[in-house]
């Protein structure tokens, strides 16, 4: 854990001075300390919202215990990045289609095999990566619960993080834990706020006061509440039926909120800073898992 610290320490190290660099790909890791508050419907729905803004959107399932994204999709994937990192197919090959031209790359975790690489290998697999950022503007990364490596290493190595919480204390605790982290080794100065499986918006508006309340008191760091997702039983019938709420309830309550929050994200100023695209990202990630 210490080597772990001092990695982060490196890596919030390399964030500085990278904010006036312009490249093309938003790098957004959706996370949220809690398990099961609905992170991975987020990604997937949220990538058709902003698909459906014209966004280019590719979404990688690093998700190490459950993958979900694909089931979500009613997709069934044969091969993943571990495939792809072990050099037997190729990324091309294991990409997904999605509705709405989303693109979705199943077992993202295995690009954290990457830093077993070397020379040939490793420049191949990075070329492959490289050409994504042709076909997609944002990345959408729909990590596993808890705080692991994998899921701090995703956090470190994107341009935005998006912490979902729902207003349950314990979601709430863990969503702050994990803000915390960021606070502390400065991984980011900004995080984006979601509140999840709220009645209202009255309740989701009070969630994020208090925890803007909290991070403004005790932490380092500005928290951007991007808006909240009423409690829907669009959510769960889509679930079952592995079709996605804004396409199969496009008029649900689910789906407007969804796609407000789209819109927001996709406003100016909102996924502006430190813009760094995907060979930063992939930079920063051979670094922390070397
Ligand atoms: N807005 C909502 N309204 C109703 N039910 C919801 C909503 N959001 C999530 N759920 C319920 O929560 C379940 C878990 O959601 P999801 O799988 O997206 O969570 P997760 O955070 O990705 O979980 P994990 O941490 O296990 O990956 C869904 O199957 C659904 O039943
Ligand atoms: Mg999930």
């Amino acid at each position: 854990m210490a080597d772990q610290a001092e990695k982060l320490r490196e890596m919030a190290a390399a964030n500085e001075g990278t904010e006036n660099k312009s490249h093309k790909m938003r790098v957004i890791t959706i996370t949220s300390g809690k398990g099961g508050v609905g992170k991975s419907n987020i990604t997937v729905n949220l990538a058709l919202a902003l698909a459906r803004l014209n966004k280019k959107v590719v979404i990688f399932d690093a998700d190490f215990g459950m993958a979900n994204v694909d089931i979500l999709l009613g997709l069934i994937p044969r091969y993943t990045m571990h495939h792809v990192v072990r050099g037997e197919k190729r990324l091309q090959e294991i990409i997904l289609a999605g509705p709405l031209g989303v693109q979705i790359v199943p077992g993202s975790t295995g690009l954290l095999e990457m830093a077993n690489l070397k020379g040939l290998e490793r420049r191949l697999l990075l070329k492959q990566l490289l050409e994504l950022e042709k076909s997609a503007e944002i990345l959408l990364i729909d990590t596993g619960a808890g705080i692991s490596k994998s899921v701090l290493g995703f956090i470190t190595a994107a341009s935005d993080v998006l912490v979902i919480t729902n207003p349950e204390p314990t979601s709430i605790t863990d969503a702050y834990s994990i803000t915390k982290i960021i606070s502390q080794y400065q991984l980011h100065r900004e995080v984006k706020l979601l509140v999840n499986q709220v009645k209202n918006e009255k309740e989701g508006d009070e969630v994020a006061e208090r925890f803007l309340r909290v991070t403004q008191k005790y932490l380092q760091l500005s928290l951007q509440y991007v808006g909240c997702i009423t409690t829907d039983s669009a959510v769960t019938r889509s679930v079952r039926e592995q079709h996605p709420f804004l396409l199969a309830y496009p008029n649900s309550r689910a789906a407007l909120c969804i796609e407000r929050i789209a819109a927001n994200l996709t406003e100016p100023g909102h996924l502006n800073a430190g813009e760094e695209g995907m060979r930063r990202f992939l930079e920063k990630i051979s670094k922390i898992f070397l």
